[in-house]
């Protein structure tokens, strides 16, 4: 913990409600870290130590933090066009480069695009495009949108809605709207004495159940992460995918793929939609787009609901001040140059992956690890307190959260979730020698837990 002494740090600490976070503790003991400069794959504190930042800070500086290149993009942006609204008919030339980048890109389904700043909002216009879509096509009634439990797509009414965390829900009076929860194809959880392909179709056919229980006429969508990261890094098993896909073709349920998360590199592909051979009618887009340079997220539309849009007489109403900004379309466009150019694709699927999960899968015999889990540049290291009964341990001892801080303390930054869990979501340019320092970090800490917590 750091108690600042200097002015501007004590008023953001007295005044400034950090998101996600006990700011009554806060107000007491201080800031958990103070960061005072990135660089690549490191941040650095106040007091000079780097540390590996193994979650590329919200799984989303894809690109490695502190990038000329990228400033120098924005910055040239800035200084010929630091704004110019895309309303009313109007572009320019940034807007016109970003169309053709995320064309080259994207799955050739995807035709139309809209644009915001942050995930919540990306998903707060998939679920308005749902709306405007069964309203046009004449089917007013579909109107019902299915999630899943431990989902995360955002904190605004309609993404916190969407959401499947009770947490976000309590004390918000969410959620709000036509909108429910089906299971998660969660193996540690829902899989006990089932086989994989078992629960893929178990948790396929949950989805099946409640299209089936509210009536096809009167569901909209299904919206899912491809792997769900903040619920507790659940990736489906390999079956699952493909069979909601059928589910919702069968009853003509929009299928909406979050890839706020997994877009943009993190399983060696531009989408995990690619990797599933799935082809969702709307594809959310966020995080990676920009590698969070610029607050950039993304809407694209399947023809099927892009060619709708396009054939619209009328005028469409719907869009942000800053809808494809000059400098956040400039910096996606470098984003997707450097993750090109530099081979970050490449890089996952031959270097970073496999040396990742080698250590990962080490620690598996770990006697505090469960199992580890994820795909790619997404892995969850599942901890209990008993193997075999995969018990969890009290709520309250936040046993992820002291191997968060042992990690900490050994110059490496990993994210503690609910349920025991802990995620690294590396910057997609991290390097060999980087997973292994920061491998050894993670082992070392969980000795350590082990040894706080008397086991
Ligand atoms: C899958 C997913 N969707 C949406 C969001 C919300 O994005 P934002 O925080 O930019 O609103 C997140 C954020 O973590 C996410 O993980």
């Amino acid at each position: 913990m750091t108690l600042p002494q200097d002015s501007a740090a004590l008023a953001d600490i007295a005044s400034h409600i950090h998101p996600f976070s006990y700011n009554q503790r806060m107000h007491k003991t201080g800031f958990r870290n103070y960061i005072v400069k990135a660089e690549g794959v490191y941040q650095i504190d106040s007091a000079g130590k780097r540390y590996i930042d193994m979650m590329a800070g919200l799984a989303c500086v894809n690109i490695g933090y502190g990038r000329a290149d990228m400033a120098d993009a924005m910055c040239e942006a800035t200084k010929t066009l630091s704004f110019h609204p895309s309303f009313w008919e109007c572009s320019n030339p940034y807007s016109s480069r970003l169309i053709e980048k995320l064309d080259e890109i994207t799955p050739d389904y995807i035709t139309h695009y809209l644009f915001a700043c942050s995930g919540s909002e990306a998903n707060d216009t998939a679920v308005k495009m749902v709306r405007w879509y069964w309203n046009t096509m004449g089917k007013p009634t579909k109107k019902h949108i299915i999630s899943r439990e431990l989902a995360y797509h955002g904190a605004n009414v309609i993404a916190g809605s969407l959401t499947g965390l009770p947490p976000m829900h309590e004390r918000y009076d969410l959620p709000q709207g036509p909108i429910s929860h089906v299971m998660a194809p969660w193996g540690w959880v829902n899989g006990v004495g089932v086989d994989d392909e078992a629960l893929g179709l178990k948790a396929a056919q949950a989805v099946e159940d409640e299209i089936l229980r509210l009536g096809a006429d009167n569901v909209g969508a299904f919206i899912a992460e491809p792997i769900q990261v903040t619920g507790g890094v659940i990736a489906p098993p390999s079956n699952y995918w493909k069979a909601v896909e059928a589910i919702c073709r069968k009853h003509d349920v929009l299928l909406i793929m979050d890839e706020v998360v997994t877009g943009f590199g993190r399983l060696g592909e531009w989408f995990a939609q690619t990797y599933y051979d799935v082809v969702p009618d709307i594809t959310v887009m966020g995080k990676g787009i920009s590698s969070v340079y610029f607050p950039v997220s993304a809407v694209g539309l399947h023809r099927r609901i892009g060619e709708v849009v396009a054939a619209d007489s009328g005028e469409f109403y719907h869009g942000y001040t800053n809808s494809c900004h000059p400098v956040g379309a400039a910096a996606v466009v470098k984003n997707i140059e450097i993750i090109q150019q530099e081979g970050l694709l490449q890089h996952v699927n031959e270097v970073l992956a496999p040396t990742m999960w080698e250590r990962l899968h080490a620690m598996a015999s770990h006697p505090l690890v469960g199992e580890v889990r994820g795909l790619g540049a997404i892995a969850g290291i599942q901890l209990t307190a008993n193997k075999e009964t995969r018990e969890f341990f009290p709520e309250e001892q936040e046993v992820e959260q002291i191997v968060v801080r042992h990690a900490y303390a050994n110059g490496t930054i990993i994210r503690g979730l609910g349920g025991d869990v802990l995620a690294l979501t590396p910057c997609l340019t991290t390097t060999v020698d980087q997973i292994n320092m920061a491998a050894d970090a993670i082992e070392k800490a969980l000795d350590l837990t082990m040894k706080e917590i008397g086991r």
